[in-house]
């Protein structure tokens, strides 16, 4: 399906923030963060571990409270909603975890773990036709029928992923966020899941946020990119541009340190060094200073806005001068 970002964003997230623990030290885990999710489209969250992808996408779901900030869904604020609305809701919004092996029940098979997300949502009427949406969604996500007696324990860690993914898409959801869906899974079998993702939004018009550090897969199958630093965003674009011509020193020291198949394509950016401060004490200015290869004393000063280079893209880094050089 075709994405448009010309229609009505089907999420938003306006200045959201999540912080952790004491009110006097809070973790700023997220820390104003805005985009928007349009329909059909596939959305990549990346940045380093403990940037808060994860805290962001449970956010969305409303699986966490936020601190501050709006989540539109349809142009409503899911925090306002009634106990009745939000359960009406959460069918239509799903998770699929990065852990296929901790996010099923050992003890239930796997016609009652999906027969299960369908009758929570009262969408198969009777054991007929349970028995035949269980077949169907099994038939969906490349497993057999026959599948459904199984435990969770008599599949491979790839078949088990794509259990995780037919109970999300048991309640016919809109919208699906995929927390690394693919990190607890072999290299093998990766591309099966990767494959079947990608076939699943042709197919149902899913839109997704598909939150991953693996610049190759987010390339492979979003449309846009929001890159995360310290709970904040660096940088927003098309898939195709933020690959060609990343604008952000971050972008181009992970894309750095993301090497390509392609021995000819050198990259001149330097990749990362250090880690990633701490958000309970972020550094003033912009948070990616401490580690930024071309960052000078106003860095230090005031926090960098989130600008609109050409349509559609954006990027906060207050060192206009480098984005002329980097242009040209
Ligand atoms: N329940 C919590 N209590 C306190 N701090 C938390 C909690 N959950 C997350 N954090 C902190 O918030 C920050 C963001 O965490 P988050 O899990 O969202 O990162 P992430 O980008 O998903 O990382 P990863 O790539 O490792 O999954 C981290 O510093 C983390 O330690
Ligand atoms: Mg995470």
């Amino acid at each position: 399906m075709q994405a448009s970002t010309a229609s009505a964003p089907l999420i938003e997230v306006r200045h959201l923030k999540r912080y952790f623990g004491s009110k006097d030290r809070p973790v700023r885990a997220v820390d104003d963060v805005s985009f928007a999710i349009h329909p059909g489209e596939t959305l990549g969250l990346v940045g380093e571990s403990g940037s808060g992808k994860s805290t962001i996408g449970r956010t969305v779901l409303r699986l966490l409270e936020r601190t501050d900030g709006q989540v539109l869904y349809r142009g409503d604020d899911i925090a306002a909603l009634s106990g009745e609305r939000m359960r009406q809701l959460r069918s239509k919004l799903q998770i699929i975890f990065q852990d296929p092996y901790a996010s099923l029940n050992p003890k239930m098979r796997i016609n009652a773990i999906l027969g299960e997300a369908l009758s929570t949502h009262g969408l198969a009427k009777g054991p007929g036709e349970r028995e035949r949406r269980i077949a169907e969604l099994l038939q969906t996500v490349g497993l057999r029928p026959e599948h459904a007696s199984r435990f969770p324990h008599e599949f491979s860690g790839g078949q088990r992923q794509r259990i995780g993914v037919a109970r999300a898409l048991a309640v016919e959801p809109e919208f699906i966020v995929a927390d690394e869906p693919l990190s607890a899974l072999d290299v093998s079998i990766q591309s099966q899941v990767i494959n079947l993702l990608a076939d699943l939004r042709e197919r149902l018009g899913l839109t997704m946020l598909f939150i991953s550090h693996d610049l190759d897969v987010v390339e492979y199958l979003c449309d846009r990119v929001v890159v995360l630093y310290l709970g904040r965003v660096m940088e927003v674009a098309t898939t195709a541009e933020l690959f060609a011509r990343p604008l952000h020193p971050y972008t181009q020291a992970l894309l750095a340190a993301s090497p390509k198949p392609d021995p000819l394509i050198v990259s001149e950016a330097v990749p990362l060094k250090g880690d990633i401060p701490s958000p309970i004490a972020p550094p003033s200015g912009c948070v990616f200073r401490t580690r930024c290869p071309h960052a000078i004393a106003a860095c230090a000063q005031t926090v960098p806005t989130l600008d609109e280079e050409s349509p559609g893209r954006f990027t906060a880094c207050s060192r206009k001068d480098l984005r002329i050089a980097l242009a040209s």
